[in-house]
């Protein structure tokens, strides 16, 4: 096995591992790797939509999407389809996926389907760092305050991008929820800053404006390019990565405009988490 790392702050990439061995002791190899670089990437893997969800299952309950419809045949699987048209692509600018649900996803297992020539990157940043080095007043204020996380606006997300579903019921403004700022990794007892640009909404406890001029505040610190690293995707390459302690970013580089309209797919497998504490 070989660990390539992708920046001083987290990721790695990594080579001699089989991700069609769903065994218990290759999901101990691949854990340990993901606890430690928090994000973890895998080129070349030709694994089947069973083969993903196998894999996948070894982490815990499998979790459909809030409001985005997944694959016919498995529910599970989410097509991430950004079209030649689309402007936006999904999951574009800072966050951690679905943090307004009581128990936001503990992982995400993404391959590679249909990937642009140029652009397209994904990029992280470690939450568990951006607590350590954030401004002491700041991490004073808010080390035992809770934020709101929404979904408002998801409507968005599926009404704007041709080429995915939503699900028949439209109840997308039932996922609104509380959140410590600072919660804590259930496998490794580390803390972590949990908020995130995209859903976070207010700091509770905080005046509006007071909260909102912290959580600018944060949301820069978070963006700092020496707590990320980026990956280059390729087709058929598989990432993994730690939903309660990274944030990430899909930069949508790949403009229409510029002549660089392309198609970009990938299939999206989530795991259920737990509740923040
Ligand atoms: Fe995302």
């Amino acid at each position: 096995m070989k660990v390539k790392l992708l920046s001083g702050a987290l990721g790695a990439e990594i080579s001699g591992i089989n991700l069609k061995d769903s065994t218990k002791e290759n999901y101990e190899k691949i854990n340990n790797l993901l606890l430690e670089h928090k994000v973890i990437f895998f080129r070349n893997q030709d694994i089947t939509h069973e083969e993903q969800i196998a894999l996948a299952k070894n982490w815990g309950p499998l979790e459909n999407h809030a409001y985005v419809k997944g694959l016919d045949k498995h529910p599970e699987i989410v097509r991430i389809i950004k079209t030649k048209e689309e402007k936006n692509q999904w999951g574009e600018n800072w966050h951690t996926d679905v943090s307004y649900n009581v128990k936001p996803t503990k992982a995400i297992i993404l391959k590679s389907i249909k990937i642009p020539p140029v652009g397209g990157d994904t990029c992280f940043s470690n939450m568990e760092l951006a607590w350590e080095t954030l401004d002491e007043e700041i991490k004073k204020k808010i080390k035992d305050k809770k934020a709101i996380h929404s979904s408002l606006g998801a409507a968005f997300f599926v009404d704007s991008y041709k080429g995915m579903q939503g699900h028949e019921k439209r109840n997308y403004d039932e996922y609104s929820n509380e959140h410590p700022v600072v919660r804590t990794h259930p496998e490794t007892g580390k803390k972590i800053l949990y908020v995130n640009w995209t859903y976070t909404k207010q700091i509770i406890g905080l005046e509006k404006k007071e909260s909102d001029e912290i959580l600018k505040k944060i949301f820069e610190h978070q963006a700092r390019l020496d707590l990320t690293c980026r990956f280059n995707w390729t087709e058929n390459a598989v990432a993994m990565w730690d939903n309660r302690s990274v944030l990430h970013y899909a930069i949508a580089d790949f403009y229409p405009g510029r002549g660089l309209g392309y198609e970009r797919i990938m299939d999206r497998i989530a795991i259920q988490g737990d509740q923040p504490h």
